[in-house]
């Protein structure tokens, strides 16, 4: 699939090395300098563009940038219309965690994203985890949660989660995000390495509550 890259950072770059792996192209996209992005892309087999120019060219857009500038990579993408999203962010704001007021941080972005198919995934595990644990196999494979209220783009993420080396596990809709989202705190899985078995547990635990 071809795949824009909103952000390229730790857990963007990541998630592209994982995806250029598995044989899907990617485009790097959203740098305050566009030619240490070019050099990246270059680096793993893909290519840079404009955010537009990414969102415009691919299925798929991995949108990964620190929560206070979420409104500006949006204004530079424009229309997510009809594009299948994976967000990886967290409501990281400038002093803290953000109270969202009741919603998760998955319903106030999907709100923020008109007419794009929206997921979220890629956030519960550090940048540093997710490179060090994708391709592990059998019982050691580490869980990937996911959440979203469009089912078909949530199986081609999940695809996308498996090519990534992860096992994907659906958490729901974005009203069901809370428990993949921050703080890192009991009873939820942010932060958490799960494996397959227990991590279905988990999520029929919460639709059996
Ligand atoms: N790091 C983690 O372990 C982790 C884990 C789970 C979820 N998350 C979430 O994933 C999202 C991305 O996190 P990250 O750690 O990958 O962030 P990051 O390393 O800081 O990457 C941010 C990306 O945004 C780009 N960018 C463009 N304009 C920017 C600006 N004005 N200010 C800052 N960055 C700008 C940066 O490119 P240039 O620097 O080239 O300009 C960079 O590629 C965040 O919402 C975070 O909460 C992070």
């Amino acid at each position: 699939m071809r795949i824009a890259i909103v952000g390229a950072g730790r857990i963007g770059a990541n998630a592209a090395w994982l995806l250029a792996k598995a044989g899907h192209d990617v485009v790097l996209s959203f740098s305050r300098d566009q030619d240490k992005l070019a050099a990246l892309a270059a680096e793993l087999g893909g290519r840079a563009a404009t955010p537009r120019e990414a969102v415009e060219a691919s299925q798929v857009v991995i949108f990964s940038v620190p929560w206070r500038i979420i409104d500006e990579a949006l204004e530079q993408t424009g229309p997510l219309e009809g594009r299948i999203v994976i967000d990886t962010t967290n409501q990281f704001g400038t002093s803290g965690w953000e109270d969202l007021g009741g919603r998760t941080a998955a319903q106030v972005n999907a709100a923020r994203m008109t007419g794009a198919r929206y997921t979220k995934s890629f956030n519960t595990l550090t940048a540093g985890f997710q490179a060090e644990a994708a391709g592990r196999t059998g019982p050691e494979r580490v869980v990937m949660f996911l959440c979203g209220d469009d089912e078909e783009a949530k199986q081609v993420v999940s695809g996308l989660i498996d090519d990534a080396g992860f096992t994907p596990i659906d958490m729901g809709g974005t009203a069901d995000a809370a428990p993949m989202e921050a703080p890192r705190r009991p009873g939820a899985v942010y932060g958490e390495e799960l494996h397959e078995d227990e991590a279905r547990a988990f999520v029929e635990g919460l639709r059996a509550a």
